[in-house]
């Protein structure tokens, strides 16, 4: 017999040769969740291998392409597929329902590894316009509601999400799906689509005697981690990381280069042979340089956008609804 020592539960179980983990800790009272029995298909008998990953039976095939699916990395293992021959240590990955829910939120995004690149914008309003200062309470809620609206759009068509928004500030992330392509060219299409938009609106706002908004623009890209803020919306997830800090530095240096768009030396390298630039200079952030290139425009026409999903119903029958469409694919 091997030992599991099993955490969050601090306890120490048995495991004959025979015995896979699942069984061992069901056998052992520890409640190892296992939505779909077994079968290596639902992955919410996750478990992570602390310790002892080389008494680990080899992953099963069916385990293989779950793993493959979604991208564990190899200390991460199926309880129900796996055997152990020598003593392991061992981390319940989903203990409860809200984990379960969490879980949908990474299969939907298609890995647990999070981290992955993608173009993030940042619009912000600034200037001596700025409509807070000079406006009734009524005319924010309209211009603003109106500047929401364009944006939330043309990020949308431009296969963005916007998980954040603060005050008068904007973040859109390009890229966050599985297999994502040409999110830095969509962000540099969105970035000028705003543009547009907003010099429209503000001729909408001059008739009616509105100040006209003053928008900049800053796009960067690079490693996110991509954290779910709401089960329910999978699919939109809030960044993490130092391209964060990065981007809303580039979108502040717009003031100081009196441009409406930068973008990073690693947007730009994938757009120039699209990108019209004006200009480039250096910009610094916690000592570090950085090159920016102020966009004017795109040639050709922009990349095709796949519609993103929303699901909305209850959460157990969603979860087993997403189960077998995620499965089919
Ligand atoms: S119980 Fe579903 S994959 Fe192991």
């Amino acid at each position: 017999m091997s030992k599991i020592n099993c955490l969050p539960d601090k306890r120490s179980v048995e495991i004959s040769k025979s015995d896979t983990v699942l069984e061992a800790l069901l056998a052992n009272g520890i409640e190892h969740t296992h939505v779909c029995g077994g079968n290596a298909y639902c992955s919410t008998c996750r478990i992570m291998i602390l310790d002892g990953v080389q008494n680990c039976s080899p992953p099963t095939s069916a385990e293989r392409a779950l793993a493959k699916k979604l991208d564990f990395p190899v200390h991460v293992r199926l309880a129900c597929q796996t055997k152990v021959t020598g003593d392991v240590s061992i981390r319940r990955m989903v203990i409860d329902n809200e984990d379960i829910d969490i879980l949908e939120g990474q299969l939907a995004t298609g890995a647990i590894n999070s981290d992955r690149n993608v173009a993030l914008l940042v619009a912000t309003i600034r200037g001596e316009t700025n409509f807070d200062e000079v406006n009734f309470h009524y005319d924010i809620v309209y211009i603003m509601s109106r500047y929401f609206h364009r944006v939330q759009k043309v990020v949308g068509q431009y296969g963005g999400i916007i998980p954040n928004v603060m005050g008068v500030r904007v973040m859109a992330v390009f890229g966050f799906e599985k297999n994502a392509s040409l999110a830095a060219e969509r962000a540099v299409w969105a970035g000028l689509e705003l543009l547009k938009t907003i010099a429209e609106l503000n001729v909408f706002l001059k008739k009616l005697s509105y100040k006209p908004l003053n928008v900049s623009v800053g796009i960067h890209y690079g490693a996110a981690v991509l954290i779910p803020i709401d089960p329910s919306k999978p699919n939109v997830l809030t960044p993490l990381g130092d391209i964060v800090n990065s981007v809303s530095r580039i979108e502040a240096a717009n003031q100081e280069v009196g441009s409406d768009l930068l973008v990073s030396e690693s947007i730009y390298k994938q757009v120039k042979d699209k990108a019209m630039i004006n200009r480039n200079g250096n910009i610094t952030l916690h000592k570090t340089e950085f090159k920016v290139y102020e966009v004017t425009g795109m040639q050709g026409n922009p990349p095709k956008v796949a519609k993103v999903e929303e699901f909305n119903s209850p959460a157990p029958k969603r979860f087993m609804a997403f189960l077998q469409k995620f499965l089919s694919k």
